[in-house]
């Protein structure tokens, strides 16, 4: 058959964020982790959408290990962002790691599209997508594609049809 496209994703965002269970639900259930732990540095997982093959570099949000992070924004094709809706107390925090993320020399000038996901909204404390998308001031990234979703990691909610966006923007 046909070969799928290979394509690198990086998964940014806060420590707590949902990030490696995001990663989880997208794999084949077969190779999915029983048990998420706290990611070290960061991992690297492989799966197929039905016209992409992805590998994700789930980096740990970490603080000591941020500085991970850019080192991976040269050969990426595509980023998810993950933001804890409930975490209010370190939404600024997420928006500085966000905005230094969008001003890197690596970063500013690439048309790479970046999915929001807007993690953990079965919380009760949960904000909004919309809400969580005014306060990382979203509306102001205006030279790459973008889109937030509301999801559940846990159930895998909001997940497909981020990843269908996501597919549809990788050039
Ligand atoms: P680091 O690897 O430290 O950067 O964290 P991470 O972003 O990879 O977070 P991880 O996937 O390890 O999840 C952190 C915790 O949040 C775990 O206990 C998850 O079970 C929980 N969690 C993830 N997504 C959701 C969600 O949608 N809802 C709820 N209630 N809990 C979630
Ligand atoms: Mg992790």
């Amino acid at each position: 058959g046909l070969r799928k496209k290979e394509v690198n994703v990086l998964c940014l965002g806060l420590d707590n964020s949902g990030k490696t269970t995001i990663i989880n639900q997208l794999k084949p259930s077969n190779t999915a982790a029983q048990e998420i732990v706290p990611t070290i540095g960061f991992n690297i997982e492989k799966f197929k959408s039905s016209s992409l093959s992805f590998t994700v570099f789930d980096m740990s949000g970490q603080s000591r290990y941020r500085s991970l992070w850019e080192h991976y924004y040269k050969e990426s094709n595509a980023i998810i962002f993950v933001i804890d809706s409930s975490d209010k107390l370190r939404m600024v925090v997420a928006k500085e790691e966000l905005d230094t993320f969008l001003s890197h020399e690596d970063i500013c000038n690439k048309k790479i599209p970046v999915l929001f996901f807007a993690n953990k909204t079965d919380l009760r404390d949960a904000l909004s997508s919309v809400k969580v998308s005014q306060m990382l001031c979203l509306e102001n990234i205006k030279d790459k594609p973008w889109h937030i979703c509301a999801s559940n990691a846990i159930k895998g909610e909001g997940l497909q049809e981020g990843l269908d966006w996501l597919q549809d923007h990788i050039k």
